[in-house]
């Protein structure tokens, strides 16, 4: 049985990924602050991860290390988005809170998940936003550390797919579109579940180190 690894399936788009993943039949590890999740399903295991805590990231590493665990689909999906969506000004209190989770502890968990991963046949999609284009149109000075977050995300995914490229593990940056969720608000035009069902369309043999939205390749 092949294992995706899912952070956030609290709500939003990582419990919709994790729903659609388990019915293919994956086994699920995910993961929320709290090591809650309201998915009851045999498959599914939801253990505890504040991606801001270095020591709860190395803790969750050592126990799946301890487990013998493998993986073939990395799904970093879990961020913040702290700020008022109109606020242009920086804020070093919310940079350095949105930079905690969205880039540096997803970073930290994915460099210590790679061993994990088996080459040949693995997948990691990092969970983007188009606010971390350079390319939007109508681009707004507005929610600076969430969309300098995200790009810088997507910096990561094109360093790690080209670091990545002979051992076989894909690596994909997916800018979801505007999503129903706590993050999104119920005013989204998306549901969580068309992302789902893209995550898992981008395992089909997509080329690595790209940017996605709606299963095409977007610019940067
Ligand atoms: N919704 C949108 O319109 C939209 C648009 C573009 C991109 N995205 C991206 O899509 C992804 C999912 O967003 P969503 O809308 O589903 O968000 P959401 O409903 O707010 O869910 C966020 C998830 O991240 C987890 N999380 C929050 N803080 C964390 C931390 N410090 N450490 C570890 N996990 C933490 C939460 O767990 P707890 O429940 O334990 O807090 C929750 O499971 C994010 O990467 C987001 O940036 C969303």
């Amino acid at each position: 049985m092949k294992t995706a690894f899912i952070t956030g399936i609290s709500r939003g788009i990582g419990k919709a990924a994790a729903l659609r993943f388990l019915q293919e039949g994956y086994q699920v590890i995910g993961t929320s602050t709290s090591g809650k999740s309201s998915i009851e399903h045999s498959a599914c295991e939801c253990l505890t991860l504040s991606l801001d805590r270095p020591e709860s990231i190395k803790s969750l590493i050592q126990y799946l290390a301890d487990s013998g665990q493998e993986l073939q689909v990395l799904v970093n999906n879990a961020a913040v988005l702290l700020e008022n969506w109109s606020n242009p000004v920086v804020n070093m209190d919310f940079l350095r809170r949105t930079f905690a989770v969205n880039i540096i502890g997803t970073v930290e968990l994915t460099e210590g998940l790679l061993p994990f991963l088996v080459s040949g046949q693995s997948h990691i999609v990092n969970i983007s936003s188009g606010w971390g284009s350079f390319s939007e149109k109508g681009f707004g000075a507005n929610v600076p550390h969430y969309k300098m977050s995200k790009s810088a995300l997507n910096m990561y995914t094109k360093l790690l797919a080209e670091r990545l490229k002979n051992q076989g593990i894909g690596v994909y940056a997916l800018d979801p579109g505007w999503v129903k969720s706590d993050m999104g608000t119920q005013a989204a035009e998306r549901h969580p579940k068309e992302v789902a069902q893209e995550i898992l369309n981008l395992l089909d043999d997509k080329p690595s180190g790209h940017f996605w939205h709606r299963d095409q390749i977007r610019p940067w």
